[in-house]
Protein backbone atom coordinates (compact mmCIF):
# COMPACT_ATOMS: atom_id res chain seq x y z
CA UNK A 1 0.00 0.00 0.00
CA UNK A 2 2.98 1.91 0.79
CA UNK A 3 5.08 1.82 -2.61
CA UNK A 4 1.64 2.55 -4.09
CA UNK A 5 0.81 5.53 -2.53
CA UNK A 6 4.37 7.01 -2.99
CA UNK A 7 4.30 5.89 -6.77
CA UNK A 8 1.01 7.98 -6.98
CA UNK A 9 2.66 10.60 -4.93
CA UNK A 10 5.21 11.07 -7.52
CA UNK A 11 3.16 12.38 -9.72
CA UNK A 12 1.69 14.59 -7.98
CA UNK A 13 5.12 15.87 -6.06
CA UNK A 14 7.97 16.26 -8.62
CA UNK A 15 11.47 14.01 -7.55
CA UNK A 16 13.68 16.63 -5.31
CA UNK A 17 14.62 14.94 -2.88
CA UNK A 18 17.72 12.85 -2.08
CA UNK A 19 20.00 12.59 0.10
CA UNK A 20 22.38 15.48 -0.73
CA UNK A 21 22.08 18.11 2.12
CA UNK A 22 23.84 20.93 0.64
CA UNK A 23 20.93 20.86 -1.82
CA UNK A 24 18.33 20.58 0.35
CA UNK A 25 20.17 23.98 1.82
CA UNK A 26 20.28 25.84 -1.44
CA UNK A 27 16.86 25.47 -3.06
CA UNK A 28 13.31 24.46 -1.84
CA UNK A 29 11.99 21.21 -2.86
CA UNK A 30 9.28 22.15 -5.86
CA UNK A 31 6.46 20.86 -4.30
CA UNK A 32 6.57 23.00 -1.02
CA UNK A 33 6.45 25.99 -3.05
CA UNK A 34 2.68 25.06 -4.94
CA UNK A 35 0.82 27.97 -4.68
CA UNK A 36 -2.01 28.23 -2.74
CA UNK A 37 -5.46 29.23 -4.63
CA UNK A 38 -6.18 32.65 -5.18
CA UNK A 39 -7.80 35.05 -3.26
CA UNK A 40 -11.20 36.98 -4.11
CA UNK A 41 -10.38 39.88 -5.17
CA UNK A 42 -11.07 41.98 -1.97
CA UNK A 43 -13.34 45.44 -3.24
CA UNK A 44 -12.27 48.95 -1.29
CA UNK A 45 -15.07 50.97 0.00
CA UNK A 46 -14.95 53.40 -3.32
CA UNK A 47 -15.39 50.44 -5.55
CA UNK A 48 -18.48 49.10 -3.61
CA UNK A 49 -19.88 52.33 -3.56
CA UNK A 50 -19.42 52.68 -7.54
CA UNK A 51 -21.20 49.32 -8.44
CA UNK A 52 -24.07 50.28 -6.18
CA UNK A 53 -24.02 53.98 -7.21
CA UNK A 54 -24.05 52.65 -11.54
CA UNK A 55 -27.00 50.42 -9.73
CA UNK A 56 -28.58 53.63 -8.94
CA UNK A 57 -28.43 55.12 -11.96
CA UNK A 58 -29.59 52.80 -14.36
CA UNK A 59 -32.56 52.14 -11.92
CA UNK A 60 -33.26 55.69 -12.25
CA UNK A 61 -32.85 55.97 -15.56
CA UNK A 62 -34.95 53.42 -16.45
CA UNK A 63 -37.71 55.25 -14.07
CA UNK A 64 -36.92 58.82 -15.98
CA UNK A 65 -37.33 56.95 -19.21
CA UNK A 66 -40.75 54.78 -18.37
CA UNK A 67 -42.37 57.75 -16.78
CA UNK A 68 -41.72 60.53 -19.00
CA UNK A 69 -42.83 57.90 -21.68
CA UNK A 70 -46.46 57.88 -19.89
CA UNK A 71 -46.48 61.47 -19.42
CA UNK A 72 -45.61 62.34 -15.97
CA UNK A 73 -45.12 65.66 -14.93
CA UNK A 74 -41.27 66.71 -14.46
CA UNK A 75 -42.10 67.39 -10.68
CA UNK A 76 -43.03 63.99 -10.82
CA UNK A 77 -40.12 62.01 -12.30
CA UNK A 78 -37.53 64.32 -10.12
CA UNK A 79 -39.72 63.33 -6.62
CA UNK A 80 -39.70 59.53 -7.76
CA UNK A 81 -35.96 59.80 -8.83
CA UNK A 82 -35.04 61.30 -5.27
CA UNK A 83 -36.81 58.92 -3.63
CA UNK A 84 -34.98 55.71 -5.64
CA UNK A 85 -32.35 58.17 -4.71
CA UNK A 86 -33.05 58.14 -0.83
CA UNK A 87 -33.64 54.45 -0.88
CA UNK A 88 -30.09 53.65 -2.81
CA UNK A 89 -28.32 55.78 -0.18
CA UNK A 90 -30.09 53.88 2.66
CA UNK A 91 -29.60 50.69 1.63
CA UNK A 92 -25.69 51.46 0.58
CA UNK A 93 -24.94 52.88 4.01
CA UNK A 94 -26.09 49.54 5.88
CA UNK A 95 -24.01 47.89 3.76
CA UNK A 96 -21.04 49.93 4.34
CA UNK A 97 -21.72 50.09 8.04
CA UNK A 98 -23.16 47.00 9.13
CA UNK A 99 -22.10 44.36 6.34
CA UNK A 100 -18.55 45.42 5.23
CA UNK A 101 -18.19 41.38 4.04
CA UNK A 102 -20.88 41.82 1.85
CA UNK A 103 -19.51 45.03 0.50
CA UNK A 104 -16.40 44.17 0.06
CA UNK A 105 -16.97 41.01 -2.16
CA UNK A 106 -17.31 41.65 -5.73
CA UNK A 107 -19.22 38.82 -6.47
CA UNK A 108 -21.40 39.37 -3.83
CA UNK A 109 -21.41 43.23 -4.43
CA UNK A 110 -22.19 42.27 -8.53
CA UNK A 111 -25.02 39.73 -7.33
CA UNK A 112 -27.09 41.85 -5.63
CA UNK A 113 -26.50 44.74 -8.55
CA UNK A 114 -27.75 42.31 -11.25
CA UNK A 115 -30.77 41.25 -9.23
CA UNK A 116 -31.75 45.11 -8.49
CA UNK A 117 -31.25 45.85 -12.04
CA UNK A 118 -33.16 42.61 -13.47
CA UNK A 119 -35.94 43.72 -11.01
CA UNK A 120 -36.20 47.40 -12.08
CA UNK A 121 -36.30 46.57 -15.29
CA UNK A 122 -39.06 44.09 -14.92
CA UNK A 123 -41.20 45.70 -12.63
CA UNK A 124 -42.87 48.44 -15.23
CA UNK A 125 -43.10 45.44 -17.53
CA UNK A 126 -45.33 42.87 -15.28
CA UNK A 127 -47.06 45.87 -13.38
CA UNK A 128 -49.17 46.60 -17.04
CA UNK A 129 -50.25 43.85 -16.93
CA UNK A 130 -51.86 43.95 -13.46
CA UNK A 131 -50.57 46.25 -10.62
CA UNK A 132 -50.51 43.65 -7.95
CA UNK A 133 -48.19 41.75 -10.48
CA UNK A 134 -45.13 42.57 -8.62
CA UNK A 135 -41.74 40.69 -8.90
CA UNK A 136 -39.11 42.65 -6.05
CA UNK A 137 -39.81 38.86 -4.20
CA UNK A 138 -38.05 37.72 -6.39
CA UNK A 139 -34.53 39.48 -5.96
CA UNK A 140 -35.30 39.47 -1.61
CA UNK A 141 -35.52 35.75 -2.27
CA UNK A 142 -32.17 35.44 -4.00
CA UNK A 143 -30.37 37.63 -2.08
CA UNK A 144 -31.47 36.15 1.53
CA UNK A 145 -30.64 32.79 0.21
CA UNK A 146 -27.42 33.41 -1.72
CA UNK A 147 -25.69 36.47 0.06
CA UNK A 148 -27.59 37.49 3.70
CA UNK A 149 -31.17 37.47 5.15
CA UNK A 150 -30.18 40.85 6.37
CA UNK A 151 -28.77 42.73 3.10
CA UNK A 152 -32.39 41.04 1.80
CA UNK A 153 -34.11 42.71 3.97
CA UNK A 154 -32.96 46.05 3.54
CA UNK A 155 -32.28 45.45 -0.38
CA UNK A 156 -36.32 45.55 -0.35
CA UNK A 157 -35.81 49.14 0.47
CA UNK A 158 -35.10 50.56 -3.36
CA UNK A 159 -37.46 48.17 -4.76
CA UNK A 160 -40.60 48.85 -3.38
CA UNK A 161 -39.89 52.61 -3.62
CA UNK A 162 -39.71 51.76 -7.45
CA UNK A 163 -42.92 49.23 -7.44
CA UNK A 164 -44.56 52.33 -5.66
CA UNK A 165 -43.57 54.67 -8.24
CA UNK A 166 -45.00 52.46 -11.19
CA UNK A 167 -48.05 51.79 -9.11
CA UNK A 168 -48.57 55.51 -9.29
CA UNK A 169 -47.66 55.93 -13.21
CA UNK A 170 -50.16 53.00 -13.90
CA UNK A 171 -52.91 54.26 -11.89
CA UNK A 172 -52.59 57.53 -10.97
CA UNK A 173 -55.21 55.70 -8.07
CA UNK A 174 -54.72 58.02 -4.66
CA UNK A 175 -53.80 54.60 -2.10
CA UNK A 176 -52.83 52.27 -4.68
CA UNK A 177 -48.94 53.46 -4.59
CA UNK A 178 -48.67 53.46 -0.92
CA UNK A 179 -50.50 50.04 -0.66
CA UNK A 180 -48.46 47.84 -3.32
CA UNK A 181 -45.10 49.64 -1.68
CA UNK A 182 -46.26 48.63 2.01
CA UNK A 183 -47.26 45.34 0.41
CA UNK A 184 -44.14 44.42 -0.99
CA UNK A 185 -42.26 45.43 1.99
CA UNK A 186 -43.79 43.53 4.28
CA UNK A 187 -44.47 40.25 2.41
CA UNK A 188 -40.32 40.72 1.57
CA UNK A 189 -39.50 41.27 5.35
CA UNK A 190 -41.77 37.93 6.11
CA UNK A 191 -40.76 36.03 3.35
CA UNK A 192 -36.54 36.48 5.11
CA UNK A 193 -38.27 35.60 8.48
CA UNK A 194 -40.06 32.24 6.80
CA UNK A 195 -36.38 31.55 5.20
CA UNK A 196 -34.59 32.33 8.21
CA UNK A 197 -35.95 28.84 9.49
CA UNK A 198 -34.81 26.66 6.76
CA UNK A 199 -33.08 27.65 3.01
CA UNK A 200 -34.09 24.26 1.35
CA UNK A 201 -36.14 24.15 -1.84
CA UNK A 202 -39.26 23.49 -0.36
CA UNK A 203 -39.02 26.52 2.44
CA UNK A 204 -38.48 28.96 -0.48
CA UNK A 205 -42.09 27.69 -2.05
CA UNK A 206 -43.48 28.06 1.68
CA UNK A 207 -41.51 31.43 2.62
CA UNK A 208 -43.02 32.89 -0.84
CA UNK A 209 -46.25 31.57 -0.11
CA UNK A 210 -46.17 33.44 3.78
CA UNK A 211 -44.90 36.92 1.90
CA UNK A 212 -47.70 36.29 -0.26
CA UNK A 213 -50.07 36.21 2.07
CA UNK A 214 -48.86 38.64 4.65
CA UNK A 215 -48.44 41.13 1.12
CA UNK A 216 -52.41 40.48 0.42
CA UNK A 217 -53.17 41.50 4.20
CA UNK A 218 -51.02 44.62 4.15
CA UNK A 219 -52.16 46.02 0.81
CA UNK A 220 -55.84 44.85 1.88
CA UNK A 221 -55.71 47.35 5.47
CA UNK A 222 -53.77 50.19 3.30
CA UNK A 223 -56.58 50.13 0.48
CA UNK A 224 -59.39 49.94 3.93
CA UNK A 225 -57.66 52.78 5.31
CA UNK A 226 -58.09 54.91 2.28
CA UNK A 227 -61.54 54.38 2.05
CA UNK A 228 -61.58 51.70 -0.97
CA UNK A 229 -64.22 49.65 -1.49
CA UNK A 230 -62.90 45.61 -1.43
CA UNK A 231 -64.59 45.11 -5.12
CA UNK A 232 -62.23 47.40 -6.28
CA UNK A 233 -59.37 45.59 -5.78
CA UNK A 234 -59.75 42.10 -5.17
CA UNK A 235 -58.28 41.13 -8.09
CA UNK A 236 -55.11 42.92 -7.52
CA UNK A 237 -55.04 40.55 -4.17
CA UNK A 238 -55.24 37.53 -6.52
CA UNK A 239 -51.91 38.90 -9.09
CA UNK A 240 -50.25 39.91 -6.02
CA UNK A 241 -50.48 36.68 -4.31
CA UNK A 242 -50.41 34.71 -7.74
CA UNK A 243 -46.95 36.88 -7.97
CA UNK A 244 -45.21 36.05 -4.89
CA UNK A 245 -45.59 32.26 -5.23
CA UNK A 246 -44.29 32.76 -8.59
CA UNK A 247 -41.19 34.33 -7.45
CA UNK A 248 -40.78 31.58 -4.80
CA UNK A 249 -40.83 28.79 -7.78
CA UNK A 250 -38.87 31.32 -10.21
CA UNK A 251 -35.68 31.60 -7.30
CA UNK A 252 -36.03 27.66 -6.76
CA UNK A 253 -35.64 27.19 -10.74
CA UNK A 254 -32.48 29.84 -11.25
CA UNK A 255 -31.13 29.56 -8.10
CA UNK A 256 -28.89 27.53 -9.92
CA UNK A 257 -27.96 29.38 -12.56
CA UNK A 258 -26.85 32.30 -10.63
CA UNK A 259 -25.15 30.03 -7.91
CA UNK A 260 -23.10 28.73 -10.94
CA UNK A 261 -22.44 32.25 -12.75
CA UNK A 262 -21.43 34.26 -9.70
CA UNK A 263 -19.84 31.35 -7.52
CA UNK A 264 -21.60 31.91 -4.39
CA UNK A 265 -22.31 29.41 -1.87
CA UNK A 266 -26.03 28.85 -1.21
CA UNK A 267 -26.86 27.19 2.02
CA UNK A 268 -28.73 24.83 -0.14
CA UNK A 269 -25.79 24.40 -2.10
CA UNK A 270 -23.55 23.66 1.11
CA UNK A 271 -26.47 21.55 2.44
CA UNK A 272 -26.01 19.42 -0.31
CA UNK A 273 -22.33 18.98 0.10
CA UNK A 274 -23.13 17.53 3.65
CA UNK A 275 -24.65 14.26 1.63
CA UNK A 276 -22.42 11.46 1.95
CA UNK A 277 -23.35 10.19 -1.33
CA UNK A 278 -20.96 13.15 -2.34
CA UNK A 279 -17.82 11.12 -4.30
CA UNK A 280 -15.35 13.06 -2.52
CA UNK A 281 -16.78 11.99 1.03
CA UNK A 282 -17.06 8.13 -0.17
CA UNK A 283 -13.31 8.40 -0.68
CA UNK A 284 -12.11 9.50 2.44
CA UNK A 285 -15.08 6.85 4.04
CA UNK A 286 -13.26 4.51 2.16
CA UNK A 287 -9.82 5.16 1.87
CA UNK A 288 -8.87 7.33 4.44
CA UNK A 289 -11.47 6.45 7.24
CA UNK A 290 -8.93 7.66 9.95
CA UNK A 291 -9.05 11.23 8.12
CA UNK A 292 -13.04 10.78 7.71
CA UNK A 293 -13.54 10.54 11.65
CA UNK A 294 -11.18 13.10 12.59
CA UNK A 295 -13.05 15.44 9.70
CA UNK A 296 -16.36 14.81 11.20
CA UNK A 297 -14.85 15.23 14.95
CA UNK A 298 -14.02 18.67 13.85
CA UNK A 299 -16.69 19.56 11.50
CA UNK A 300 -19.09 19.28 15.09
CA UNK A 301 -16.50 21.76 17.41
CA UNK A 302 -16.34 24.17 14.52
CA UNK A 303 -20.27 24.54 13.82
CA UNK A 304 -21.38 24.68 17.85
CA UNK A 305 -17.75 27.45 17.75
CA UNK A 306 -19.15 28.82 14.74
CA UNK A 307 -22.96 29.54 16.05
CA UNK A 308 -20.87 30.47 19.37
CA UNK A 309 -19.45 33.34 17.90
CA UNK A 310 -22.35 34.24 14.92
CA UNK A 311 -19.90 32.91 12.14
CA UNK A 312 -21.39 31.10 9.26
CA UNK A 313 -22.08 27.63 11.09
CA UNK A 314 -22.74 25.60 8.11
CA UNK A 315 -19.83 27.06 6.08
CA UNK A 316 -17.44 26.06 8.90
CA UNK A 317 -19.27 22.32 8.71
CA UNK A 318 -18.54 21.61 5.26
CA UNK A 319 -15.07 23.43 5.25
CA UNK A 320 -14.16 20.49 7.69
CA UNK A 321 -15.72 17.88 5.76
CA UNK A 322 -13.74 18.26 3.03
CA UNK A 323 -10.66 20.22 5.00
CA UNK A 324 -8.12 17.45 4.46
CA UNK A 325 -9.24 15.54 1.74
CA UNK A 326 -6.09 16.56 -0.21
CA UNK A 327 -4.89 13.58 2.72
CA UNK A 328 -6.40 10.85 -0.36
CA UNK A 329 -3.14 11.56 -2.02
CA UNK A 330 -1.68 9.60 0.08
CA UNK A 331 -3.58 8.42 3.21
CA UNK A 332 -1.26 6.19 4.50
CA UNK A 333 1.08 9.03 5.11
CA UNK A 334 -1.01 10.24 8.04
CA UNK A 335 -1.06 9.07 11.52
CA UNK A 336 -4.97 8.67 11.68
CA UNK A 337 -4.99 6.30 8.81
CA UNK A 338 -1.91 4.11 9.71
CA UNK A 339 -1.98 0.60 11.22
CA UNK A 340 1.29 -0.35 13.16
CA UNK A 341 3.51 0.69 10.52
CA UNK A 342 4.74 4.74 10.23
CA UNK A 343 6.23 5.17 7.11
CA UNK A 344 7.92 8.04 8.36
CA UNK A 345 10.16 6.10 10.58
CA UNK A 346 11.77 4.87 7.23
CA UNK A 347 11.85 8.49 5.47
CA UNK A 348 14.13 11.44 5.85
CA UNK A 349 12.05 14.19 7.90
CA UNK A 350 11.97 16.57 4.68
CA UNK A 351 10.61 14.05 2.73
CA UNK A 352 7.95 13.41 5.59
CA UNK A 353 7.49 17.48 5.31
CA UNK A 354 7.37 17.66 1.57
CA UNK A 355 4.40 15.07 1.37
CA UNK A 356 2.60 16.17 4.32
CA UNK A 357 2.66 19.80 3.81
CA UNK A 358 1.07 18.65 0.33
CA UNK A 359 -2.39 17.94 1.53
CA UNK A 360 -3.46 21.45 1.90
CA UNK A 361 -2.82 22.94 -2.07
CA UNK A 362 -3.76 19.40 -3.18
CA UNK A 363 -7.33 19.57 -1.29
CA UNK A 364 -7.82 23.14 -2.59
CA UNK A 365 -7.02 21.70 -6.05
CA UNK A 366 -9.18 18.53 -5.58
CA UNK A 367 -11.98 20.68 -4.80
CA UNK A 368 -11.32 23.47 -7.21
CA UNK A 369 -11.64 21.10 -9.62
CA UNK A 370 -15.05 19.31 -8.01
CA UNK A 371 -16.69 22.45 -8.51
CA UNK A 372 -17.06 23.54 -5.19
CA UNK A 373 -17.77 26.58 -4.25
CA UNK A 374 -15.05 29.57 -3.52
CA UNK A 375 -15.69 30.27 0.15
CA UNK A 376 -15.18 26.45 1.07
CA UNK A 377 -12.14 26.22 -1.43
CA UNK A 378 -10.62 29.32 0.14
CA UNK A 379 -11.23 27.95 3.88
CA UNK A 380 -9.42 24.77 2.83
CA UNK A 381 -6.27 25.83 1.22
CA UNK A 382 -5.65 27.71 3.90
CA UNK A 383 -6.61 25.92 7.04
CA UNK A 384 -2.89 25.16 8.36
CA UNK A 385 -2.39 29.19 7.09
CA UNK A 386 1.85 28.94 6.54
CA UNK A 387 2.79 27.18 9.44
CA UNK A 388 5.86 25.59 10.26
CA UNK A 389 5.71 21.94 10.65
CA UNK A 390 6.84 21.90 14.01
CA UNK A 391 7.85 17.80 14.87
CA UNK A 392 9.81 17.25 11.17
CA UNK A 393 11.35 20.38 11.39
CA UNK A 394 12.48 19.83 15.00
CA UNK A 395 13.50 16.18 13.54
CA UNK A 396 15.76 17.49 10.94
CA UNK A 397 17.14 19.85 13.53
CA UNK A 398 18.52 16.87 15.51
CA UNK A 399 19.63 15.20 12.42
CA UNK A 400 21.68 17.84 11.79
CA UNK A 401 22.66 18.36 15.04
CA UNK A 402 24.27 21.77 14.60
CA UNK A 403 26.44 20.68 11.98
CA UNK A 404 24.68 22.82 8.93
CA UNK A 405 21.60 25.45 9.09
CA UNK A 406 17.91 23.43 8.40
CA UNK A 407 15.88 25.81 5.98
CA UNK A 408 12.87 26.04 8.03
CA UNK A 409 11.05 26.94 4.85
CA UNK A 410 11.28 23.65 3.65
CA UNK A 411 8.57 22.96 6.65
CA UNK A 412 6.44 25.85 6.49
CA UNK A 413 2.84 25.19 4.38
CA UNK A 414 3.20 27.59 1.46
CA UNK A 415 -0.23 29.66 1.71
CA UNK A 416 -1.56 32.12 3.83
CA UNK A 417 -3.14 33.05 7.23
CA UNK A 418 -6.89 32.37 7.35
CA UNK A 419 -8.75 35.90 7.25
CA UNK A 420 -12.44 34.93 8.17
CA UNK A 421 -13.95 33.74 11.10
CA UNK A 422 -14.96 30.60 9.44
CA UNK A 423 -11.32 29.99 8.50
CA UNK A 424 -9.89 31.18 11.73
CA UNK A 425 -12.22 28.77 13.77
CA UNK A 426 -11.86 25.52 11.33
CA UNK A 427 -7.73 26.27 11.62
CA UNK A 428 -8.50 26.12 15.47
CA UNK A 429 -10.66 23.45 15.88
CA UNK A 430 -8.08 21.09 13.61
CA UNK A 431 -5.40 22.01 15.95
CA UNK A 432 -7.10 21.47 18.92
CA UNK A 433 -8.75 18.14 18.23
CA UNK A 434 -5.72 16.55 16.56
CA UNK A 435 -3.59 17.91 19.99
CA UNK A 436 -6.65 16.44 22.53
CA UNK A 437 -6.64 13.19 20.28
CA UNK A 438 -2.84 12.79 20.81
CA UNK A 439 -3.14 12.70 24.60
CA UNK A 440 -5.67 10.02 24.91
CA UNK A 441 -7.22 11.17 28.30
CA UNK A 442 -11.08 11.91 28.77
CA UNK A 443 -10.03 14.16 32.01
CA UNK A 444 -11.67 17.58 30.92
CA UNK A 445 -9.32 19.41 33.14
CA UNK A 446 -6.15 18.11 31.06
CA UNK A 447 -8.17 18.91 27.95
CA UNK A 448 -9.27 22.57 29.04
CA UNK A 449 -5.43 22.59 29.36
CA UNK A 450 -4.38 21.60 25.95
CA UNK A 451 -7.41 23.60 24.40
CA UNK A 452 -6.07 26.64 26.29
CA UNK A 453 -2.66 26.07 24.94
CA UNK A 454 -3.03 25.63 21.41
CA UNK A 455 -5.23 28.75 21.25
CA UNK A 456 -2.69 30.73 22.93
CA UNK A 457 0.06 29.34 20.59
CA UNK A 458 -2.42 30.32 17.63
CA UNK A 459 -2.87 33.77 18.45
CA UNK A 460 0.96 34.59 20.00
CA UNK A 461 3.17 35.96 17.98
CA UNK A 462 5.34 32.74 17.45
CA UNK A 463 3.01 31.38 15.55
CA UNK A 464 0.37 34.71 14.68
CA UNK A 465 -2.11 31.96 12.73
CA UNK A 466 -4.92 34.38 14.48
CA UNK A 467 -3.68 37.92 13.34
CA UNK A 468 -5.02 38.24 9.88
CA UNK A 469 -8.80 37.09 10.85
CA UNK A 470 -11.63 39.38 12.53
CA UNK A 471 -12.17 37.28 15.72
CA UNK A 472 -12.17 39.26 18.70
CA UNK A 473 -10.53 38.49 21.65
CA UNK A 474 -14.05 38.38 23.78
CA UNK A 475 -14.87 35.85 20.60
CA UNK A 476 -12.00 33.68 20.99
CA UNK A 477 -12.62 33.23 24.29
CA UNK A 478 -16.14 32.28 23.58
CA UNK A 479 -14.82 29.40 21.11
CA UNK A 480 -12.30 28.12 23.71
CA UNK A 481 -15.17 27.35 26.05
CA UNK A 482 -17.34 25.84 22.92
CA UNK A 483 -14.90 23.68 22.41
CA UNK A 484 -14.36 22.64 25.79
CA UNK A 485 -17.73 22.16 26.37
CA UNK A 486 -17.83 20.35 23.06
CA UNK A 487 -15.39 17.36 23.80
CA UNK A 488 -17.64 17.14 27.04
CA UNK A 489 -20.23 16.09 25.30
CA UNK A 490 -18.07 14.02 23.31
CA UNK A 491 -16.65 12.31 26.01
CA UNK A 492 -20.01 11.21 27.61
CA UNK A 493 -19.67 8.51 30.20
CA UNK A 494 -20.53 4.89 28.79
CA UNK A 495 -22.54 2.42 31.07
CA UNK A 496 -20.80 -0.46 31.85
CA UNK A 497 -22.16 -3.87 29.81
CA UNK A 498 -22.22 -6.36 32.36
CA UNK A 499 -20.76 -9.86 30.89
CA UNK A 500 -23.71 -11.49 29.32
CA UNK A 501 -21.81 -15.07 29.68
CA UNK A 502 -22.10 -14.16 33.44
CA UNK A 503 -25.68 -13.71 33.53
CA UNK A 504 -26.92 -16.25 31.14
CA UNK A 505 -28.65 -14.27 28.33
CA UNK A 506 -29.45 -16.65 25.50
FE1 LIG B 1 -4.84 19.42 7.31
FE1 LIG C 1 -7.25 18.17 9.87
Amino acid sequence: MENDCLKKNDAVLPETADDDVEKRKKKPPKAHRKKHIKDEKKLNAGWSIAILALTAVLSSTGLVFFMSGSGQHVVSIVGAVMALLMAFVTFGCYLMLRHREVASSMRKMLFISAMLIIIEVLTPVTMSVNIGFAPPLLAVLMIAIMVSEETAMVACLPLSVTAGVYANAVYWAGTDPLAISVGIAVSSVMAVFALSMRKTRSSTVIASSIAGIAGVLSYAFVMMAGGEIFNTYVLNLVWLMGSCLLCGILTVGLMPIFEAAFDIASEARLNELLNNDNPLLKRLINEAPGTYHHSMLVASLGDAAAQAVGANALLVRVSAFYHDVGKLRCPSCFKENQKGTNMHDELDPYESAKRIIAHQADGAAMLEKAKFPRDVIRIVGRHHGDSVMVYFYDKAKKQAGGEYEVDESLFRYPSVKPNTKEGAILMLADCCEAAVRSMNTTDMTEISNKIKEVITHKWDKRDSMLWDSPLTFAEIKRIEKSFCDTFDALNHERVEYPDLEEINVR
